[in-house]
């Protein structure tokens, strides 16, 4: 079945043509240079240039597949959670094309498609698996009982990791993407006993809670430029990744003992982050569990992953009609 998804969350317009799990174009327009003079994603315009770039990147992901319009079989968009006016765009188009087409409409959470982008080149992967979902807004560890099936096991309580990386990166001067950067440049560095804090939610076992930290980096950082003093930044970078990572990782292999996993996945655009990828290997291979990630093209966001979700939402009969509408926030778990 040739599914057309389309994904537009964010700063990305994306549009792929997938066939399961089989990836036969993705095509990504991102939008980075022009909202990193701003320092971060600015929703209108946002919603502005994915209105001006999805129809053409919809023509170039057909050509790639060597397919025309006739050919495709279902048509699928991420319609939650995200930038409200970006995710109008995409489900609109969408709505448009399935309805012209006389096909069905997939609709796709974006969580999900994150988790299944570890399905496109893991053919051996599925559930159930326990996953550690970190992007920059939403921090979550689920059960993924199915392929539709999701249990929220712990997560933020506050702000995402991917937040905590941006946040602080802008604070060091590093430019947007934050996080991207803030991994770059601490590869470079060693860590140093800053007295930063390791902030506890209190809410559930395996909740996590990363605004403490990222408020105390901001200080120490005033704090040294305020007494004039040089701000070593790769040490400060390589400082922060490590605890974020402590946390993120302490958490999961905790909940994957205590729910008696072998399999995890990560997924998100942390995902892509270095020291998280090489730690939780080595973590996974001490205590005999497979470790999957997506490959690097597939941690941020891109239709490929959108159109192997839509493809189980197919099979679970999570169709759409017209009336389907763009939702900011919805839990992973919502059906
Ligand atoms: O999943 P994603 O592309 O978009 C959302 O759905 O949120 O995630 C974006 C987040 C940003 O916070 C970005 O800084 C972070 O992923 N990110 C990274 C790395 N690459 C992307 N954070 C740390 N290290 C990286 N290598």
């Amino acid at each position: 079945m040739k599914i057309l998804s389309i994904e537009s969350s964010c700063d990305e317009t994306a549009v792929s043509v997938c066939e399961g799990r089989e990836i036969l174009s993705s095509v990504i327009a991102t939008q980075v240079a022009e909202h990193r003079i701003y320092g971060g994603v600015v929703p209108e315009i946002a919603s502005r240039r994915h209105t001006e770039a999805i129809s053409a990147v919809c023509e170039q992901a057909l050509a790639e597949a060597g397919i025309g319009y006739s050919d495709i079989e279902a048509v699928a968009v991420t319609f939650a959670p995200g930038l409200i006016g970006a995710l109008l765009v995409g489900v609109n188009f969408a709505k448009g094309l399935a309805m012209s087409l006389g096909v069905p409409l997939i609709p796709v959470h974006h969580l999900r498609s994150h988790i299944a982008a570890n399905y496109i080149d893991n053919p051996d992967l599925k559930p159930p698996f326990l996953c550690l979902l970190v992007s920059g807004g939403n921090t979550v560890i689920c059960e993924v009982t199915d392929y539709t099936k999701f249990s929220i096991i712990g997560q933020t309580c506050d702000d995402a990791a991917g937040e905590c990386f941006d946040k602080t990166a802008r604070a060091m001067g590093l430019s947007y993407p934050g996080g991207v950067m803030l991994d770059k440049i601490a590869t470079k560095a060693d860590v140093k006993t800053y007295p930063l804090p390791y902030p506890k939610a209190h809410s559930g076992e395996f909740d996590f809670s990363f605004s403490g930290l990222k408020t105390a980096v901001i200080n120490l950082i005033h704090n040294k430029t305020q007494k004039g003093e040089e701000l070593d930044v790769p040490v400060i970078a390589a400082t922060v990744r490590q605890k974020v990572c402590d946390m993120l990782i302490d958490k999961t292999m905790a909940a994957a003992e205590k729910f008696g996993y072998k399999t995890i996945a990560v997924a998100g655009g942390v995902s892509a982050n270095s020291e998280l990828r090489l730690r939780l290997e080595e973590e996974c291979r001490k205590k005999g569990i497979s470790l999957y990630r997506p490959e690097l093209k597939y941690c941020g966001d891109n239709a490929a992953m959108v159109g192997v979700q839509a493809y189980y939402e197919y099979l679970s009969g999570n169709i759409a009609d017209t009336s389907l509408n763009a939702t900011a926030t919805l839990p992973i778990d919502y059906r």
